[in-house]
């Protein structure tokens, strides 16, 4: 492989792996329960968007209003490339793609939405409900 080319994809591959480093974004500590992933209220107590991890991707979750939350798996429909959390919604760092707040695509070159998971709350959990 031709130096140039090597710097490409190192480069390519070193974006996708880049974290989400905003400071309204905080990585949560959720307990998994078979189809559903628990997090303390209380990490969305100063951040709009948590994020937890889930298999080899993470799934942003996005306090909308009080009681009402929005979760996404952060895997790009594109080329799966991971994707990190950013103002207004979500940002896949390889090509550029953009997601709001619920996942729904908003710049391409990605044409589907990012995968949706329901989420319940009460007064001291959010509960994120996996696919059976
Ligand atoms: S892999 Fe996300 S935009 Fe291409």
């Amino acid at each position: 492989m031709k130096r140039r080319a090597f710097l490409k994809s190192a480069c390519l591959a070193s974006a996708c792996l880049l974290p989400a480093c905003k400071s309204t974004v905080q990585h949560a500590n959720a307990v998994v329960e078979n189809d559903k992933i628990v997090i303390d209220r209380t990490a969305f107590n100063t951040n709009s968007t948590v994020t937890v991890g889930y298999g080899k991707y993470a799934i942003g979750v996005v306090k909308l209003e009080a009681n009402n939350f929005a979760a996404s798996l952060l895997s790009c429909p594109h080329k799966g490339c991971a994707v990190a959390p950013a103002e207004n919604g979500f940002v896949c760092p390889r090509h550029g793609a953009r997601f709001d707040h619920l996942g729904q695509v908003i710049k391409g070159p990605a044409e589907q939405d990012l995968t949706s998971f329901d989420t319940s709350s009460d007064q001291q959990f959010v509960i994120i409900h996996l696919p059976a």
